[in-house]
């Protein structure tokens, strides 16, 4: 059986992506920060008959990344794909925007999904195959969003991790790819205080042409396709999930 480990994965895109992957037969590890949430999804993976389980992961402590995907090997060998999912989005003006706040998102958004990878490859090669999918943003690729300019330079960021991290591990047998989602119906994009809220988002399927705003299923099926097989020759590539919000906004 195939492992997954997935941060974040107490709620929103994570949690439907534990789903996913327990839907193709994988074993979920399923961590974040939330304990009772993280606990529910495992729960309910279980119930629905999948194997999984919750620990507790903050992906800013390189110590509990390190002993928690050590942990995880010592049981199940090499993990076969991670799936770096935890972040933030706090609205901050430029004026207000702190180097506290700075580093904070850059910690948790991108040097966090770096320790997972760290942690995780060297086992990884020398199994010579696994597979990354890391989670960016269209306001990374292609947007830039106002009062987020932390956040934006983070998504923006993670397109650099999967290219500089798909060149290094090709030849280790293991694929590092991203995905940008559009608007999707989470708790961070629900926020009034951080984010559209739910008219704002209800708004924004006015002119995504596909006439919707995303669920989180909507990003995790494509996260499990991108570790699957069938995206064998697939590395290095940001895929933006969005409904033709980019292609279609002009
Ligand atoms: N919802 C959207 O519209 C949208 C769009 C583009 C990108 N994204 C990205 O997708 C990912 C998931 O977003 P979401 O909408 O499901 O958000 P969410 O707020 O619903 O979930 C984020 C998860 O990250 C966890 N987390 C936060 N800090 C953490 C830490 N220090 N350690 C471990 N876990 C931590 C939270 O507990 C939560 O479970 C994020 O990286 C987000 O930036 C979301």
């Amino acid at each position: 059986m195939k492992t997954v480990l997935i941060t974040g994965a107490g709620i929103g895109i994570g949690k439907a992506t534990a789903h996913a992957f327990s839907k193709a037969g994988y074993r979920v590890i399923v961590t974040d920060i939330l304990e009772t949430e993280g606990q529910e999804v495992a729960r309910e993976i279980k119930t629905l008959g999948g194997e999984a389980e919750f620990h507790k992961l903050d992906v800013t402590s390189t110590l509990d990344t390190n002993q928690l995907v050590e942990a995880i090997e010592s049981r199940y060998g090499a993990i076969d794909c991670l799936v770096p999912n935890a972040g933030i989005a706090h609205k901050i003006p430029l004026d207000e925007l702190t180097d506290e706040n700075w580093d904070r998102t850059f910690d948790i958004d991108l040097k966090g999904m770096m320790r997972l990878v760290r942690a995780a490859s060297p086992k990884m090669k020398e199994a010579g195959q696994g597979s990354v999918v890391c989670l960016s943003s269209i306001m990374g690729v292609a947007y830039g969003w106002d009062k987020h300019v932390h956040y934006s330079a983070a998504k923006s960021g993670v397109v650099g991790l999967v290219r500089g991290l798909a060149v290094e591990l090709a030849r280790d047998g293991i694929r590092v790819n991203g995905i940008a989602p559009g608007y999707i119906r989470t708790a961070q994009a629900l926020s009034e205080k951080h984010s559209l809220g739910p008219q704002g988002l209800e708004q924004a399927a006015s002119f995504i042409p596909m006439g919707r705003v995303g669920e989180p299923e909507d990003i995790a099926d494509v996260i499990v396709f991108l570790a699957s097989d069938s995206a064998r020759y697939l590395t290095g590539q940001v895929v933006t999930v969005d409904g033709g919000l980019l292609v279609g906004r002009y």
